[in-house]
């Protein structure tokens, strides 16, 4: 848990030569857990023999290592995955994870819990055999408190039992202790979990007003007079010296108090897209003049504003949402949570003028709105895709547990998400069937008003795509801005309520596809699907959808609406429309499953973003189609492009002679060199170059950052490319690249962000698809060098090096 970075602190004033007691000792309980698939009926009792068993570090997802893939799949993608593509042909079951750990006799007396971001799903933890509690839902967090059974200075055993039931999912969930474990030890007298709450009810350019809410729990057995003292600090050194107060209250034996701060701050740093500013807020508390917990909590100051006429405002100024939908899985690492893959995915997001992050359909990893907050994304945090009634087949969804987990489960996101400057939308779900239900609009109500009960700072929403339903029976009217999923007709039908267009376009297509074919009379067509790949002109979607600049251009004479999210940034395991088996991923992605950008992103960069650039498509590799037209298309924020052939100019077009939002021109093909010139008031300001690639010569090997942190989490992303000898990439290779590495680390996995692939990810060797594939190379705990070797048959190989430098404290 970052929001409250409670560090390790110990009690001061002790008597000398006694050994001072930590008053809150937080530790990762990430490594070294014993796993075994499949049922295991009797292994949460501590004397299981689990000595067979695999040892492992979490976060871990079994799902994506094909554990159980069936006879006759040809991978770790199982045709008859009961989960279904829907799921990416990956199954789920059941599987055990066991920890044994031991405590210091010295910490008797103190509290114990374990808490797990989240384990997906349907788990049931046991502590030396007695079973703590069940939590169904795989996408919140949880703790539970170990004190009653833990045993100090002696061994405990941990056993959590996780079943994922098929079909549960949509889209591929993974399947185990995919997100971080901790073990938090505290005095009696504590901080709660979540427990500080920061909102800014007042804020000026210059002046805020910050209140800090702190539940101090005290499980001792007296009644116990606390000072808080709460230290707000600026989110860079000279803004403003730290800010204190301080406030004294008793807390009742057993139960808890909430201190209510306000606190002012001066010259404002307002935290925004461009400068995300983070303050932070530390809270100690003592007790009979001992130390006896801290924290800090991270918090940002801005307003929002969602209005019916102009949209979103941040601190009183419009700012479209440029946003993208994302499922969380990491493409070759499964689901299982890392927090470099989410920095980089954001990193890629930002180059394309991305602002905002729909976390769909369900509540996030924290490492993902810890990043936003940084990096300045706006996000729409969402709780549900289902709530009673279920979504086409999904047998085993949350429906079985909505009554009676619906609330603890969204208090769980809402109390965990809701210091996080980045947040600005609660999400109660996704496309839900109520919408057309009769209690549809008494259910929305209801989970509105818990979102507005535990934080009232910011509204509430859903992705309705069945308006006309949801405003009749009284859903949309619980909402406090109105989520429009595609039917961008509502934009001017809804116009007067406050909207956001939660999901737009889905538009489809693999990266590297063209479906270019001769036709019998020598005309070259576009073939929008074939071979279960979907071409990269932007074309083709499914019925619910539209093609990508249609969406935009939608979203842009509609600025009443706050913006949109498109589905989707990455390409995702499962959910492969319009394709089924051999397909197990999707192709809605503006990058694919590897995190390469498809063509489109050039698209969404030439609306969102100014710095000047310009794309053009297809590759030109087109052996066989020699004096034939070939569609080109180009994308750019100038406001004219030129393109060249060998040198030669087939003319320049201005923005009249756009074809919706890019340029178009039938190119009779010759090898070569295509050149895409782009102006700005006659001013050449970006120009990009394609070659018409030779064979397969070497391998290059991209790294995306040479050092990362030696913490046995840390990755580093390895684009290895297959060009011809002067560097072009050929975009048809399909070469099989084999990574070899020495030193201190270990392939995470590998993919090409091919949707029909089914080689295995969890492996060190991988086809290149249109020429590319990337391995995920993770860090081990010895800090050093790691040497990387690409290799393919009858190809020059690549060398890289990654060093991996001391964790960071
Ligand atoms: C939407 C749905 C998403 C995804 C998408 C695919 O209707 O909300 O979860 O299924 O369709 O186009």
């Amino acid at each position: 848990m970052k929001r409250i970075r409670l560090m390790l602190l110990f009690l001061l004033g002790c008597a000398a030569g006694a050994a001072p007691a930590p008053a809150r000792q937080m530790q990762s309980f990430d490594r070294d857990w014993k796993f075994q698939f499949g049922d295991v009926p009797g292994a949460e009792r501590p004397e299981w023999d689990d000595a067979h068993w695999r040892l492992l570090n979490v976060p871990h997802d079994w799902s994506i290592e094909g554990v159980s893939a069936g006879p006759d799949s040809e991978g770790p993608f199982d045709r008859k995955s009961p989960g279904g593509t829907g799921a990416g042909a990956l199954n789920g079951g059941i599987g055990w994870y066991r920890k044994s750990f031991t405590l210091p006799a010295d910490a008797q007396g103190q509290r114990v819990f374990v808490q797990f971001d989240g384990v997906y799903m349907d788990s049931e933890v046991w502590l030396n055999g007695i079973s703590l509690g069940r939590h169904p839902y795989g996408y919140t967090s949880f703790q539970y408190d170990l004190t009653p059974h833990v045993k100090f200075g002696a061994t405990n055993i941990l056993a959590v039992r996780v079943n994922v039931q098929q079909p549960c999912s949509r889209w591929y969930s993974g399947a185990g202790i995919y997100r971080h474990v901790r073990l938090v030890l505290t005095d009696p007298l504590h901080i709660a979990q979540w427990g500080v709450y920061v909102t800014t009810p007042e804020v000026s350019a210059s002046e805020a007003k910050v209140r800090v809410r702190t539940s101090i729990g005290n499980t001792g057995a007296t009644d116990t007079t606390v000072t808080l003292s709460t230290t707000l600090t600026a989110p860079a050194p000279g803004i403003m010296p730290p800010r204190e107060d301080q406030a004294t209250h008793v807390v009742p034996a057993g139960g808890t108090y909430e201190f209510d701060q306000l606190l002012k701050v001066d010259n404002v740093q307002l935290w925004s897209v461009e400068r995300p500013a983070l303050y932070q807020a530390h809270s100690v508390i003592r007790a009979g003049g001992q130390r006896k917990d801290a924290g800090a909590t991270f918090f940002g100051i801005r307003t929002i504003t969602f209005t019916p006429d102009d949209g979103f405002l941040l601190n009183g100024k419009r700012v479209q949402i440029h946003g993208v939908c994302n499922h969380h899985d990491l493409g070759p690492l499964g689901a299982a949570v890392n927090r470099r893959a989410i920095e980089r995915q954001l990193e890629i997001l930002k180059g394309m003028g991305c602002n905002a992050i729909r976390t769909s359909h369900n509540p996030p990893a924290p490492e993902l709105l810890d990043a936003c907050d940084r990096l300045g994304f706006l996000v729409m945090d969402e709780a549900f895709d289902e709530w009673i009634i279920p979504k086409s087949r999904m047998k085993y969804g949350y429906g079985r547990f909505f009554n009676e987990w619906s609330e603890r489960d969204l208090v769980s996101m809402l109390h965990r998400d809701r210091n996080h400057p980045s947040v600005i939308l609660w999400s109660i779900g996704n496309e839900i069937k109520e919408q057309a239900a009769a209690n549809g609009g008494a259910m929305a109500q209801r989970l509105a008003d818990i979102c507005h009960r535990e934080d009232p700072t910011r509204p509430v929403t859903s992705g309705c795509n069945k308006v006309g339903s949801a405003v009749a029976n009284g859903f949309a009217k619980a909402l406090d801005v109105l989520g429009l999923n595609y039917f961008t007709n509502e934009y001017q039908a809804q116009r007067g309520k406050v909207l956001v267009a939660a999901e737009t376009s889905s538009a489809l297509s693999s990266r590297g596809e063209y479906g270019l074919e001769r036709k019998a009379d020598g005309q070259v067509e576009i073939r929008t699907q074939s071979k279960n790949q979907c071409a990269s002109y932007d074309l083709d979607c499914p019925g619910w959808g539209l093609p990508a600049e249609a969406s935009l251009r939608a979203v842009k004479n509609a600025p009443w609406v706050a913006g949109e999210f498109v589905w989707t940034g990455f390409d995702y395991f499962g959910e492969p429309t319009p394709f089924g088996w051999p397909s197990r991923s999707s192709y809605f992605g503006i990058m694919d499953l590897c995190g390469f950008p498809k063509d489109r992103y050039y698209l969404y960069q030439s609306q969102w973003t100014d710095q000047p650039m310009v794309h053009v498509l297809p590759h030109w590799n087109w052996t066989g189609f020699e004096g034939q037209a070939i569609p080109v298309w180009a994308y750019s924020n100038g406001d004219a492009v030129e393109l060249y052939l060998n040198g030669q100019s087939l003319g320049a077009q201005d923005r009249t002679k756009q074809k919706g939002l890019h340029w178009e021109w039938q190119v009779p093909y010759v090898p070569g060199e295509l050149k895409i010139v782009a102006r700005r008031e006659g001013r050449v300001v970006a120009e990009k170059v394609v070659r018409t690639a030779g064979p397969p010569a070497k391998l290059m090997a991209l790294v995306d950052r040479p050092t990362i942190q030696a913490d046995g989490d840390d990755v580093a992303f390895v684009e290895v490319r297959v060009v011809d000898r002067d560097g072009n990439v050929c975009p048809n290779a399909r070469s099989k690249i084999s990574i070899r590495l020495q030193g201190p680390g270990t392939v995470a996995g590998m993919d090409n962000g091919d949707p029909t692939c089914h080689e295995p990810i969890k492996a060190t060797a991988h086809t290149a698809f249109h020429g590319l594939c990337l391995a995920v190379i993770r860090a081990g705990h010895e800090p050093g060098a790691i040497r990387l070797t690409a290799a393919a048959a009858d190809l020059t190989s690549a060398d890289a090096t990654i060093t991996t430098g001391p964790a960071a404290p």
